[in-house]
């Protein structure tokens, strides 16, 4: 019998710089991408209500879709509600932690920049990270639900301004520490979608660092016994929110494969 698909979430289309790699590591899986637009965004929730969401959410998709496994495409969702979700499916979970360990391999000046969103970057979890993996770096944290904002717009067709980029990476740089940061960690999923705009946006050369490739190795290791079709396979977007609300990203989400979109 063939397994069930693979179901990536996140509050947004930020999930989406994560399904391309888990895509090349595993053509042959079906893919059920899943939007929590009726909840979008997370980044300026509480934590209590990410956590208290989430959960019962992630059932309901797991009746309707029968996942092999769940990948929490979302640094927020992951590290607020991970341990929340894991004691209530009875399936396989890979999260996403912000790439602090990556990052201090590479930094050179012992300076790292977290970008985030607001709700991710006081998370314990982001504090854990440093102390274990970067003890010996300055760990400089920013917020932007703007920059959340604008790689939605893009995905809709709509790029944003240089400027808009320039400023974010100024609220990060020009924070006590920022100018000796060589190595900004990308810690919300939709992020890696605007790097290009961000290099380019630079005042100076930075390597910016996520943690996709990571969770797509995980999960084809996850994965590994589960058997596909001998063909590509496929995939959908789910919305969990009102029809019309996904209409703009029907374009965007047929360049990911994803050219069925239903909602919850
Ligand atoms: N993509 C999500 C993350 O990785 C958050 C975006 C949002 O809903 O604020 O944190």
């Amino acid at each position: 019998m063939a397994a069930g698909p693979l179901l990536i979430f996140d509050s947004g289309i930020g999930g989406l710089s994560v399904l391309d790699p888990i895509r090349r590591l595993l053509p042959n899986a079906p893919i059920v991408y899943a939007a929590d637009s009726a909840g979008f965004p997370y980044g300026t929730k509480s934590a209590g209500e990410i956590a208290a969401r989430l959960p019962a959410l992630l059932g309901r998709l797991a009746e309707r879709y029968d996942p092999s496994l769940i990948v929490i495409a979302c640094n927020t969702a992951s590290t607020i509600a991970l341990d929340a979700v894991r004691a209530a499916l009875d399936l396989p979970i890979v999260g996403t932690v912000p790439a602090i360990r990556p990052a201090a391999l590479l930094s050179k000046t012992r300076a790292i920049g977290v970008l985030g969103t607001d709700a991710t970057i006081v998370q314990p979890y982001v504090d854990r990270l440093a102390a274990e993996f970067a003890a010996d770096c300055t760990i400089v944290r920013h917020s932007s639900a703007e920059l959340v904002e604008l790689a939605e717009a893009k995905l809709r067709g709509e790029p944003g301004e240089r400027a808009a980029f320039a400023r974010i990476l100024d609220g990060l740089l020009s924070r006590p520490g920022g100018e000796s940061v060589d190595t900004v960690v990308l810690a919300c999923t939709h992020f890696p979608l605007v790097r290009a705009e961000l290099e380019a946006a630079a005042p100076r050369p930075l390597a910016f660092v996520d943690g996709a490739e990571g969770i797509a190795r995980r999960t084809a290791d996850l994965a590994r016994d589960l058997a596909w079709p001998d063909a590509p396979g496929g995939g959908r977007a789910v919305f969990t929110g009102a029809a019309a609300l996904a209409e703009p990203y029907r374009q965007g989400l047929a360049g990911y494969g994803l050219s069925r979109i239903e909602t919850l």
